[in-house]
């Protein structure tokens, strides 16, 4: 019997119950799974890491107005399917007074969670033309997507942006794209789960090469405005998120309310297409949906199909937060400014027990701190460390599901590990490292 912070016995029993054949190919909400028997079992909290979930409240200003809106009846009425008039004017107000981009209320649509965004983009944007029947991850990133498209039963392909960074990437998104079966290329910026951003080089060339081929191209912002590096937060005045949007009409925008807003639980986002994407129309469509154009076919083709809208309370919450973020009574970046600081500590508290940052550079400088950091251990793969790690009550989920190229790194969450848990925290990195330091 080994002396771990948590009870070698009861987290080896539990682990061999598990069906999991290896840690390092299990889904985030697999090891949920896995973490959540081990705690109940031995009544052990752990250092969670491995999902992304909001660790701060819900803004008030939301949440008063999804009552107001039970209130007044909206619960009977189904819900037009693009989104309320309000939260629709709401978004392109928001994307203009933080991105300094123009888009029509029309253009803005809500969506179940970024989750339904990305889903209803996939059907609609690889379907376009015939020829182009594959989605391009600038990886690493979320696997859910990844999922997405294999239940739709649509290719994609990846790489590791890492090794492509500046004036790289070029040449290596020429050489993809210029196979000619990319339809759609994703990424997130801030990225989930290395939190690299791209530069402005970057996103021009992303746009440009996406003019040249013709191919849509989504900007996942899942986490607007948190690279904490640079003070986002002020409305209708620079520095704005970046975005593709300056180089390319080809984009599609998606908001998530969930860890910007601290919002995951209501599952509301928004769908923001550039107006001339909206109009555009495309012969392969056909095929599948009722016209010919973009967004009609992902309003009344896609998202009729998935969930016919988004349920009208959300719609009133987010419309009323975005619309008080916007026009600056509610600073919507300082409540989650919060995880800059804990993941300042937490990595170093990881360094200083012999792991090491895995993506720790943005080109020529350091990555920023955040909601998300990534680690490692010396000679383990991250599926060993993380199959090592649940006994010292630390849990992460592997960046090999990420697309990563780094099989040796985990991804860590910052959200869930509260102040008052970096005690335990910094014992638990202490004992993992005197048990396996060479
Ligand atoms: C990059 C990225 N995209 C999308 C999502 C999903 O967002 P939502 O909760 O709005 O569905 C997440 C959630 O973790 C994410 O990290």
């Amino acid at each position: 019997m080994k002396n771990t912070p948590i009870n070698f016995e009861t987290v080896k029993q539990i682990r061999a119950t598990s069906q999991l054949p290896s840690l390092g190919t299990a889904t985030i909400r697999e090891l949920v799974r896995l973490v959540n028997n081990i705690e109940h079992k031995t009544g052990e909290k752990f250092i969670r890491m491995e999902m992304g979930v909001p660790g701060i409240e819900p803004p008030k200003v939301g949440i008063d107005a999804e009552i107001e809106a039970l209130k007044s009846g909206v619960a009977s009425k189904y819900p037009m399917i693009d989104g309320v008039p309000k939260l629709k004017v709401a978004a392109s107000n928001f994307v203009k007074a933080f991105m300094n981009v123009e888009l029509s209320p029309e253009s803005c649509v809500s969506t179940v969670g970024s989750m339904q965004g990305s889903t209803a983009v996939f059907l609609v944007a690889n379907r376009c033309n015939e020829k182009k029947d594959t989605i391009l991850f600038i990886d690493p990133g979320f696997p859910v997507q990844k999922q997405q498209c294999d239940v739709l039963g649509m290719k994609y392909a990846t790489f590791d942006v890492y090794n492509y960074r500046g004036k790289k990437l070029r040449t290596k998104l020429e050489k993809m794209l210029s196979a000619g079966n990319i339809s759609t290329l994703i990424y997130s910026n801030p990225n989930n789960p290395s939190w690299i951003c791209f530069t402005e080089e970057e996103l021009q060339i992303i746009g440009e090469m996406a003019n040249k081929y013709d191919v849509i191209i989504v900007e996942d912002l899942a986490y607007f405005g948190m690279d904490f590096r640079v003070d986002y937060s002020k409305p209708n005045q620079a520095p704005f998120q970046p975005t593709v949007a300056k180089y390319s009409d080809n984009y599609i925008f998606l908001i998530s309310s969930s860890k910007a807003f601290s919002y995951a639980g209501q599952r509301i986002g928004m769908l923001c297409m550039s107006d001339k994407l909206y109009k555009r129309k495309y012969a392969g469509l056909t095929r599948n949906y009722a016209t010919d154009e973009f967004g009609y076919s992902v309003i009344y083709g896609a998202l009729y199909a998935l969930s016919t809208g988004v349920s009208h309370s959300a719609q009133y919450g987010l419309a009323a937060m975005l619309e008080a973020a916007s026009n600056g009574s509610f600073d919507f970046l300082a409540e989650v400014k919060l995880y800059e600081n804990r993941a300042k500590i937490m990595k170093k508290l990881f360094v200083e027990n012999g792991f090491n940052i895995v993506y720790d550079k943005d080109i020529d400088r350091p990555v920023g701190d955040g909601f998300y950091f990534t680690f490692s251990y010396p000679g383990m793969t991250g599926a060993e460390l993380l199959e090592h790690l649940i006994y010292y009550g630390i849990s992460a989920i592997a960046l090999e599901i990420t697309g990563s190229e780094r099989t040796e790194g985990l991804r860590a969450c910052v959200s869930q590990t509260h102040e008052s848990q970096f005690e335990a925290l910094e014992f638990r990195l202490k004992a993992f490292n005197k048990a396996f330091s060479k």
